[in-house]
């Protein structure tokens, strides 16, 4: 398979650890690797390429950290705006050859239990080389509604529905008969591009005029790249297509959507210490602090996370951490 790394993200939520310069997938937080490297290496067991679809301000840092990962055969698809993961997708398949099956994921989750999640990407593999667009779906916790849900039986998908709104995600939660969409998937290139082409033809066309002009020139002009419609893999096909398989997967996944998340994973799955910090009184399994630019002293808090970068200091309390992306918003305008 040839692995294809969606790294356009920005990472609004994990401000200011992350910001346009840096985005999440690019911080070397999980014992000095990025989510980015981390994701490379847990699928190269089944792919004898990478190819990373990226912002071009940060391809020379992508190309770098994949290069240092021990990637040997990277490509990189540089984007002068991104427009969405049908448009990135669809460069990724435009560019190679159409029975080539494609491993799509993002470049920014992380997964526990790498046993599992290779066993799952085998099983995809499979129903893609019969010729199916294939989504891992996982077992739904709660009532997310920034997810996909997946009504299914056994492999095949009875309805998607991407980002239900908080009544219907909590039906759906309830009747046990869904899963979440991870947002990794896999299918032939040929496959993707004709499933496109059928449900979202304004998306197809455009995307062919930008892919030809990166085959001939190594770049994407601005203007071709605005010229394709702004819309998720998710609304263009997987909603629409009817050739659309699931793998359910009991895989340990986070999409690290919140400091919360982030300081799980940190404090759970990596040598993470919180060496610029003093805890007294306060809990040190609870809080955490994360940056390592002065020294932190907290005394009787509990359930804290603390970002101590150069810039800003944030200190959120557990549970609060979606209230992230507005307060970097505000920040943005007024500061
Ligand atoms: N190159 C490139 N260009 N990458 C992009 C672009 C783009 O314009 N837009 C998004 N991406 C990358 C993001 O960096 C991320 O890694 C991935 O594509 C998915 O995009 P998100 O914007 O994070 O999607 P989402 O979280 O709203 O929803 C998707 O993921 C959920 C699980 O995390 C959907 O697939 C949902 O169905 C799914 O449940
Ligand atoms: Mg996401």
């Amino acid at each position: 398979m040839q692995h294809i790394i969606l790294c356009g993200g920005s990472g609004t939520r994990l401000w200011p650890l992350s910001n346009r310069q840096t985005p999440k997938q690019l911080l070397p937080l999980f014992d000095g690797q990025s989510l980015l490297q981390l994701t490379w290496l847990r699928n190269r067991f089944a792919c004898d390429s990478v190819v990373a679809i990226v912002n071009e301000q940060q391809a020379d840092v992508v190309a770098e950290q994949l290069a240092g990962s021990g990637a040997l055969s990277v490509s990189l698809i540089a984007e002068p705006v991104g427009r969405n993961t049908a448009a990135a997708i669809a460069l990724a398949a435009f560019t190679t050859s159409p029975d080539t099956i494609l491993l799509i994921t993002p470049a920014d989750h992380l997964i526990g239990t790498p046993d599992l999640y290779s066993h799952t990407i085998l099983t995809a593999e499979k129903l893609a080389a019969a010729g199916h667009l294939v989504t891992i779906g996982l077992q739904p916790t709660y009532a997310e509604t920034g997810y996909g849900y997946i009504q299914y039986a056994d492999h095949d998908v009875v309805r998607f529905t991407e980002k239900p709104d908080a009544v219907t995600a909590a039906a759906m939660l309830e009747s046990g008969d869904y899963l979440w969409n991870s947002g990794i998937f896999c299918g032939k290139a040929g496959v993707l591009l004709e499933q496109l082409s059928l449900h979202a033809p304004v998306i197809y066309a455009a995307a062919a005029v930008a892919a030809a002009a990166w085959l001939e020139t190594g770049e994407i002009p601005l203007a071709v790249m605005e010229a394709i419609p702004s819309d998720s893999i998710d609304y263009a096909v997987l909603e629409k297509s009817d050739i659309v398989k699931v793998v359910p997967s009991a895989m340990e996944w986070s999409d690290v959507g919140g400091y919360e998340a982030l300081a799980h994973a940190l404090a759970n799955h990596y040598r993470y210490s919180n060496h610029q910090a003093v805890f007294i009184g306060s809990d040190p399994v609870n809080s955490i602090v994360i940056g390592k630019d002065k020294l932190v002293a907290l005394v009787g808090v509990e359930n804290v996370v603390v970002v101590n970068t150069p810039d800003v200091l944030l200190i959120l309390q557990k549970g609060n951490g979606q209230d992230v992306k507005q307060l970097h918003q505000w920040v943005k305008e007024n500061r």
